[in-house]
């Protein structure tokens, strides 16, 4: 595409983002990028926009010559990946904010990008607001990431938030998400974690080129969380987070993952409230970082496309550095984690699964105990979120596989057996 030319834009949706975008895009007169036409799938359905810009019709989008610029934000992945397919082979750029469509088809989306040259930029589809699919290829263009922690999915941040400082309960929290347009159309993608993880999916590629399908990394959401819970957690001063965090390992190996974690107050996590999304990123020399910013709603998820679709006019794509200019790293389920495990009744909690357990409480109705499990264990077998069971990750959670030796070692000499 030639710079700075003018952009003329195909819409695929128009719900929460869609609609934001069409507000966003009249009050930026200087960007030159126009909405020619809006493909919908509903036609009946009132819009808040001339009659004359819908169609149902995605050939007067996509073999339109005049169109340039292909903007997918509707919520069928499948028929998202189609859209995305034939505009780019027809020779258009496109932006995306299509978390399932885009974590589902990495393979294929990067080969597409391989074989037509064409930009195809999705910011909108990890933390909304915060630029941080742009910061992790383009400032962490290097090997030095050592760990990502982050709050991704801003309904179940809010649920929490709302349900623990407001004393709502699940579904008013719930319901107040649906109304401002936080949540997914099926909420269960959100609350079960399914969106998180592939944001994570997402992200996992621009931090560490990791090409992972999410269904092969460890996730849950917050269904399982209890009251009783986030009694433990005030206890000890610490708060429930959904939490996806990253971190390379000893080895060089990355251990991923999407789990509820209590982090401590004086954590920038804790800080991070509602819809609010929040990255900390450790990397050697630069120590910490934190990002802060709206993960969900219309203004600040079209905020995120209006950027992609502005650096669009300058050529702009992703080059997939981790991937295709440094070694990329490896994901792995071999290392451990320390995990509180709340439940009804002991004969649901495999306690040889455990290498050890090191505080339990067994005299409430609700018991729980804190321990370390192999995360692969977690990942092959579901016992710990059924039967009513919940588990939540320690604050520092990861324990290296060399760690655990040393650790094993160490108990075994203070016992006086070597
Ligand atoms: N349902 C998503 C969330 C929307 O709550 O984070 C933004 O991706």
């Amino acid at each position: 595409m030639e710079a700075h030319k003018q952009l003329t834009i195909g819409l695929f949706g128009f719900g929460v983002v869609g609609e934001g975008l069409y507000k966003v895009l009249q009050q930026t007169p200087s960007l030159r990028a126009t909405i020619k036409k809006v493909c919908i799938k509903n036609p009946t359905k009132q819009r808040n926009a001339p009659a004359a810009l819908f169609t149902t019709e995605k050939e007067e989008l996509l073999s339109d010559e005049s169109i340039n610029v292909i903007v997918e934000v509707i919520d069928d992945a499948n028929a998202a990946f189609e859209i995305v397919s034939i505009a780019m082979r027809n020779g258009k750029g496109v932006v995306s904010a299509s978390k399932k469509m885009i974590a589902e088809h990495l393979p294929e989306i990067l080969e597409l990008q391989q074989e037509t040259g064409l930009p195809f930029l999705y910011e909108a589809a990890a933390c909304a607001s915060i630029p941080v699919i742009r910061n992790l290829e383009e400032y962490y263009d290097n090997d030095l990431l050592h760990s990502i922690k982050a709050i991704v999915n801003g309904s179940t941040n809010f649920i929490l938030t709302k349900m623990f400082e407001d004393k709502l309960s699940f579904q008013s929290a719930l319901l107040l998400a649906q109304q401002l347009g936080f949540a997914e159309s099926n909420p269960k993608l959100d609350v079960e974690g399914y969106d998180a993880v592939n944001k994570w999916a997402i992200l996992l590629n621009h931090a560490y080129g990791i090409v992972e399908h999410p269904d092969n990394i460890l996730f849950t959401g917050i269904q399982n969380i209890q009251l009783s819970d986030a009694l433990v957690a005030r206890e000890k001063s610490l708060d429930v987070k959904l939490i996806a965090q990253a971190k390379k390992l000893s080895n060089g190996q990355v251990a991923a993952f999407v789990l509820p974690q209590f982090v401590k107050h004086d954590e920038p996590l804790s800080f991070v409230k509602n819809e609010y999304n929040g990255v900390v990123i450790e990397s050697g020399f630069a120590d910490k970082q934190f990002f802060y910013g709206k993960g969900a709603g219309s203004f600040p998820t079209a905020s995120a496309v209006l950027s992609d679709i502005s650096a669009l006019r300058y050529n702009y794509c992703y080059e997939y550095k981790k991937l295709y200019h440094h070694n990329p790293h490896e994901l792995t389920t071999d290392y451990y984690l320390k995990v509180y495990v709340s439940f009804d009744d002991w004969k649901y909690i495999p306690r040889e699964k455990f290498e050890w357990i090191e505080e339990w409480h067994a005299d409430a109705d609700r018991k729980y105990l804190v321990g370390v499990l192999h995360a692969g264990e977690l990942l092959n077998d579901s016992w710990w979120k059924e039967n009513g069971s919940s588990l939540i990750l320690s604050p520092d959670p990861v324990i290296d596989n060399i760690d655990i030796i040393n650790l094993k070692k160490r108990s075994l000499e203070l016992a006086g057996v070597v």
